[in-house]
């Protein structure tokens, strides 16, 4: 896999109910409005085969039983199907790609969280992507509580196999990601993700326009 990009690679990350992915979207038009030409995109998911490997981690009934390695490679699986098939293709376009979640979940979730050490982490993580790491990634950041109250607010249905955690664990990803966010302070941005909406939107598009080329 050659990386020959001409485009932007942003991700977006934080703990459930962190308000990232109201993030992309509010990001989305002050690009296009630029002229550029934007692909959304998902993880675990985003593509077909992504999304039956989402499917399987998170909502399957039958996956209780599955052990943390299962869960990482299946994890990288998907992640590793949608760099060939479309972020790097979209960043050799030159297009912006915005992924609501990425590699760092990797890192965080199986490696702090679920206490998958760290080397296997990184080499499947580096396995997955190759070259294509993030130009910069946007940690929205809430506190545990916040985080589990959202989730259990939320419209949607019962809650998935990750949301169904305890405190401790949310508590373990947050630290996680601020961990690394101060280990690589210049791919990443961390923002204050209990401040209201707009204000957040505002935050980070100001983040944007100064380290990104656009
Ligand atoms: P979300 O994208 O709707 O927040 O849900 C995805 C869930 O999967 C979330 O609980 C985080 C988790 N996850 C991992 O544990 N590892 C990963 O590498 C990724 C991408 C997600």
């Amino acid at each position: 896999m050659t990386d020959q990009r001409k485009g932007i690679l942003i991700s977006f990350e934080g703990p459930e109910g962190s308000g990232k992915t109201t993030q992309i979207e509010h990001l989305v038009p002050k690009l296009e409005k630029l002229g550029h030409e934007i692909v959304v995109t998902r993880e675990p998911g985003g593509t077909e085969i992504g999304e039956e490997i989402r499917h399987l981690l998170i909502h399957s009934s039958n996956n209780s039983e599955m052990c943390p390695e299962t869960e990482l490679l299946l994890f990288a699986a998907s992640r590793a199907q949608l760099v060939r098939e479309i972020i790097l293709p979209a960043l050799e376009d030159g297009k912006i790609v915005l992924c609501d979640r990425y590699l760092d979940s990797t890192t965080v979730y199986q490696g702090a969280a679920r206490q998958v050490s760290a080397d296997p982490v990184s080499m499947i993580n580096e396995f997955a992507v190759g070259t294509v790491v993030p130009d910069l990634t946007v940690i929205t950041d809430v506190p545990a509580e916040m985080s589990m109250s959202r989730v259990r607010h939320r419209a949607s249905d019962l809650p998935d196999r990750m949301e169904r955690e305890n405190i401790d664990f949310y508590r373990i990803v947050r630290e996680g990601y601020l961990l690394l966010a101060k280990s690589l302070p210049e791919r990443f941005y961390v923002v204050d993700g209990t401040e209201g909406e707009n204000e957040v939107a505002r935050a980070i598009w100001a983040e944007v326009k100064k380290r990104v080329k656009l």
